[in-house]
């Protein structure tokens, strides 16, 4: 393993899904033997963190968001000592694991949530949050608004209202109780004891309650992960701690505190203006997202990323953008989902291939640490008749095999995806690994060109001027000596642009990234450059 500090600002991350990525014992759920079993994949891949989605005991109401056991593993999944191993053979090909860990709740199922409810005198009475009314907290929002229709369930046992951000069965810890607090530290701990390096910290912008507000971004929230980060930098100073706070991102800035509250966080805003400007041509979505993210400390770093495992959430957007959106991206009402839209990347890009891969070279230019959905490699479909977000949640597809080479077993936990053109027989690893033009080439080449080129991870950014601002989105990455351009054509026609060279003194066409090839054409103080439907360039200008 390398010990570079900061290592999170350079790194490629994979998010996957246990259950649905390699079933090693043919039960027809994925496991932790067959994360361990594909390991080279991901290291051909050229990722080097991997995250999982929760792998704790649940009962899976909420695939592993509604955690039963801190402190455990999914009997599906595996094994602790599988677990072990699993970050054993990890760090051996210097491939990071974080995991999932989900502070904000617990399932009901929960023995803390039992013994709560089951008596007003237990010492776990205290780690949730009671009321003898649902009107509390008003001006909290509903967050799964297709299920939940109010924050405050009733408690026959209990008897009284508990208080819950999304679903009923995932009651809210109480962080006003210090127990809680430390508890859920002491849980932090177990796991980097066992070597993982870090977490993706769930939810976090609702940690705490307080009357007369939203109960979001509260002072004592933030208060409460800086005592988290220092408890991590005291005893796991390489671990890191990425944020979910699907937030504006004035607030999200709020979560890397002076550089002492978490390391990293999803730009959750930036990512539906990638698809506003691919769809729109235009470039302006992203400028005017960009323009408002405020700077962020030095050992801080932005987590980009194109989809994950929910709906493409679109918290972060207008209400009339959200309807330009759904009405663009979901026109059958099935695939839309709470305020988001659950389809995966490839099918809300009409399969295009060109558009596929430049939504890609926006991920991996753009400041912040990428992050790969797994199966997104290789342009994977959705299934939107399954329920909640199981249709983004199906297996990997590794060959035209059985059940896409995922297992053995006859039936799998949610089905792979069947139908033409994202069935096994058209999207799979194998026959793209086996393609040097297939999308997981050009991914992976997208990974390795980045690797090389610290200006991605470290540098500054700032919008280039092209004769086309609307239609080019061209940029600058720079760092120390090293001085990127990024251009990227939003439409689907042809373009010749000319982009001012604004400090760089060019003598020769900058060499592409990709093939070493001077490219362009020097005019005095631009270069014009010239790119195919929804092309892009990668050029080093120093
Ligand atoms: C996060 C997860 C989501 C989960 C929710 C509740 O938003 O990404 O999958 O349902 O938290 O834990």
């Amino acid at each position: 393993m390398d010990r570079t500090p900061l290592w999170y600002k350079d790194a490629i991350f994979y998010e996957l899904y246990v259950r649905a990525f390699r079933d090693s014992n043919g039960d027809g759920h994925g496991d932790l033997k067959g994360v361990i079993e594909k390991l080279d994949y991901l290291q051909d891949l050229g990722v080097n963190c991997v995250w999982l989605l929760p792998i704790f005991p649940s009962p899976l109401l909420d695939d592993g968001y509604d955690v039963a056991d801190f402190a455990g593993i999914h009997p599906d999944y595996g094994t602790l000592d599988d677990f072990k191993e699993l970050i054993k053979q990890a760090h051996k090909r210097n491939i990071r694991i974080i995991t999932d860990f989900v502070v904000n709740h617990t399932s009901a199922d929960h023995p803390w949530f039992q013994a709560a409810r089951n008596d007003r005198n237990s010492p776990f009475r205290d780690f949730f949050v009671w009321s003898d009314t649902p009107e509390r907290f008003p001006g909290a929002r509903i967050i799964f608004v297709d299920t939940e229709k109010s924050n405050w369930t009733w408690d026959e046992k209990a008897g009284q209202y508990y208080w819950h951000r999304f679903y009923s069965s995932q009651p809210d810890l109480n962080y006003d109780n210090p127990a809680v607090q430390s508890e859920i530290l002491e849980a932090m701990k177990f796991w980097m004891d066992m070597g993982i390096d870090g977490f993706r910290v769930d939810a976090i912008p609702y940690l705490f309650e307080r009357d007369g507000t939203n109960c979001e971004n509260l002072p004592e929230t933030h208060a409460f992960l800086k005592k988290m980060r220092k408890y991590v930098d005291e005893h796991f100073p390489n671990a890191v701690l990425l944020s979910e706070a699907n937030q504006w991102p004035e607030d999200v800035r709020e979560y890397f505190g002076d550089g002492d509250e978490m390391h990293m966080a999803f730009h959750f805003p930036v990512m539906p203006r990638i698809f506003m400007s691919l769809r729109r041509e235009s470039s302006n979505p992203l400028r005017r997202i960009l323009q408002r993210t405020p700077p962020i400390p030095d050992n801080c770093q932005w987590c980009t990323f194109l989809r994950n495992h929910d709906e493409l959430t679109l918290e972060m957007v207008t209400e009339s953008d959200r309807r330009w959106m759904w009405s663009q991206f979901a026109p059958d009402p099935r695939m839309r989902l709470n305020l988001g839209i659950r389809r995966r990347l490839a099918p809300l890009l009409d399969n295009d291939f060109a558009k596929i891969v430049l939504a890609n070279s926006l991920l991996f230019t753009l400041p912040g640490s990428p992050i790969v959905y797994y199966g997104d490699e290789i342009g994977m479909g959705d299934n939107i008749w399954l329920n909640d977000r199981d249709g983004v949640r199906t297996p990997m597809q590794w060959n035209k095999g059985k059940n896409a080479g995922f297992t053995d077993a006859d039936k799998t936990f949610n089905p792979v995806i069947d139908t033409s053109p994202y069935d096994p027989a058209h999207v799979n690893v194998a026959d793209q690994m086996a393609d040097l033009a297939s999308l997981y080439y050009l991914t992976k080449n997208m990974i390795a060109v980045r690797k090389v080129h610290r200006a991605f991870g470290w540098g500054d950014f700032k919008w280039a001027e092209p004769s086309k601002p609307k239609e080019i989105a061209a940029y600058y990455r720079s760092f120390q000596s090293e001085t990127l351009l990024i251009v990227n054509n939003l439409t689907s026609r042809k373009q010749t642009v000319d982009i001012k060279l604004a400090e760089e003194q060019l003598f020769f066409p900058p060499p592409d990234l990709f093939t070493g090839r001077a490219t362009g054409e020097l005019l005095d103080g631009s270069i014009r450059l010239e790119l195919p439907e929804n092309g892009y360039l990668w050029l080093k200008l120093s």
